[in-house]
């Protein structure tokens, strides 16, 4: 039989020169090719799916054959004219060091695995706490993303909580353990609601209160419902940056009358927590670093390759007792950090190494810049596409997110016309291949979501799109 190892300099060579030849044209013509799919899922299938092959394949061939199949059911979410639910681009440094993260091989699972993955983690973890404002001597974990920061972060709320009754949560379960109250606003994300179900606290704990006219949790309902069992285990969750307009709940004012009941205050804040690092924004996060945990993403705003996620946790004992695992043939460091300790995973894709490039190639300044930029073309899409004829603005962004929505030219026509015409005018945008929304239902009625969140977007894109609008709505 051949040797299959014979030739493997020249095949990887070639492998390699193929994909960045094809990532680099990819990448060039975003600007000329349509940011929605245009091959619908029987193309694709048809395309994609073969018999799995009884005899190897030369590496190149893979590679061109799977840019090839894929044709037509890739979104141009690496571009400047995506808008739809919350994706970030992926910066120069960051996508370089993402292939040198496969080149490398590296499991960060340990510091026994890779001795530099650790180190680069330990750097990251640092710095971050730093621009995100968060207590130094809270303990983090990288991880794939905002979903799995909040299982992170809620795991060890669940230890904390529940070792402080006297129950051993790691080794007897929830079965028989005090209940847990978790109390959110009503406009919580669905990553928190399946973090708490694969806890076991089990959704319908979530007791889900008002928020006001700027989306904001009330402090008068919070406090009633805390005084309602006032030293029941509980769990609030605050919002840096809700889905559909960005809401920050009010920190200052929310956080103190959790901590009066000994809650665990969790914040999500996949996106907006990056307002802490505009010197301009950093008002909105205002005491958010009294919070017990954080979760947020480096997919969003920091713009790194996808499978990037952060918690932060201020008990750090906690975390650690919730996570960390012995293993007779683990070799375990004494004096570096065991990622393990820390993480839900055990192997895992050295994910720093994307967001330390990030961080080094913007600094303090250039992520500044990436947050305040597009939150200025959030706005002037959302005001610029509402002042359209048949347009509409439904919420002004105060960061980078808005939401506008279309009214249905017809003589008499009611919301139920609106909320239709607003999906089709959706799918014409989509069809033009000019940029790409995405609807969401806000207080009842659809609307079409903006969000900015890729470096790449540019004023000259956000013309284009306002214009491409325009000729639709015509
Ligand atoms: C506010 C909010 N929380 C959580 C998430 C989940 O993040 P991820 O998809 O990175 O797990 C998102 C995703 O858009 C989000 O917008």
């Amino acid at each position: 039989m051949e040797n299959p190892t014979i030739g493997i300099t020249s095949d990887l060579r070639q492998a390699l020169d193929c994909a960045h030849q094809h990532a680099l044209l990819h990448l060039d013509s975003l600007d000329q090719t349509s940011v929605a799919a245009t091959a619908d899922l029987e193309t694709l299938r048809a395309q994609i799916y073969k018999p799995l092959a009884q005899q190897r394949l030369a590496p190149e061939q893979v590679i061109e054959e799977l840019v090839r199949d894929v044709g037509g059911g890739l979104l141009g979410s690496a571009g400047g004219r995506f808008f739809g639910w919350v994706i970030g681009g992926v910066l120069p440094a960051a996508m370089a060091a993402d292939w040198l993260t496969s080149a490398w091989q590296q499991n960060a699972a340990m510091y026994a695995c890779s001795p530099a993955a650790s180190v680069v983690e330990e750097t990251v973890g640092g710095w971050l706490k730093e621009i995100l404002g968060l207590p130094s001597a809270a303990s983090f974990a990288l991880v794939s993303g905002c979903q799995m920061a909040h299982v992170t972060c809620l795991a060890a709320a669940r230890h904390a909580l529940l070792a402080k009754r006297g129950w051993d949560v790691e080794a007897e379960g929830l079965f028989g353990a005090p209940p847990i109250r978790i109390l959110s606003s009503s406009e919580r994300h669905g990553s928190f609601e399946r973090a708490v179900r694969m806890l076991g606290f089990g959704h319908a704990r979530i007791k889900l209160l008002p928020v006001d006219a700027q989306g904001r949790l009330v402090a008068e309902a919070l406090s009633a419902e805390l005084e309602k069992e006032p030293t029941a285990p509980t769990i609030v969750l605050l919002q840096a940056g809700d889905i559909n307009i960005g809401a920050y709940d009010s920190f200052a004012t929310l956080i103190p009358i959790a901590r009066r009941h000994e809650a665990w205050v969790h914040v999500d804040g996949a996106f907006g927590l990056w307002a802490a690092a505009s010197p301009r924004m950093k008002h909105l996060v205002a005491g958010v670093e009294q919070a017990d945990s954080w979760a947020t993403d480096g997919h969003k705003w920091l713009n790194v390759p996808f499978d990037s996620g952060f918690a932060f946790v201020a008990d750090s004992e906690s975390h650690r007792a919730s996570l960390a695992i012995r293993a007779a043939y683990l070799t375990h460091a004494t004096e570096a950090r065991d990622q393990v300790e820390w993480n839900p995973e055990w192997s895992r894709r050295s994910r720093c190494f994307p967001a330390y490039a990030a961080l080094r190639q913007l600094g303090r300044d250039g992520l500044a810049e990436v947050v305040e930029r597009c939150c200025r073309h959030a706005h002037s899409l959302v005001m610029g596409i509402g002042a359209l004829p048949g347009a509409e603005v439904l919420w002004e962004p105060t960061i980078n997110q808005g939401l506008v929505r279309f009214l249905n030219p017809m003589s008499g026509a009611v919301e139920a016309d609106h909320d239709r015409w607003t999906d089709e005018v959706i799918a014409k945008i989509l069809t033009t291949g000019e940029a790409f929304f995405g609807g969401t239902t806000w207080h009842g009625r659809r609307a079409m979501r903006i969000s900015v969140c890729n470096w790449r977007t540019s004023e000259s894109d956000v013309a284009r799109v306002v214009e491409a609008v325009a000729r639709v709505l015509k």
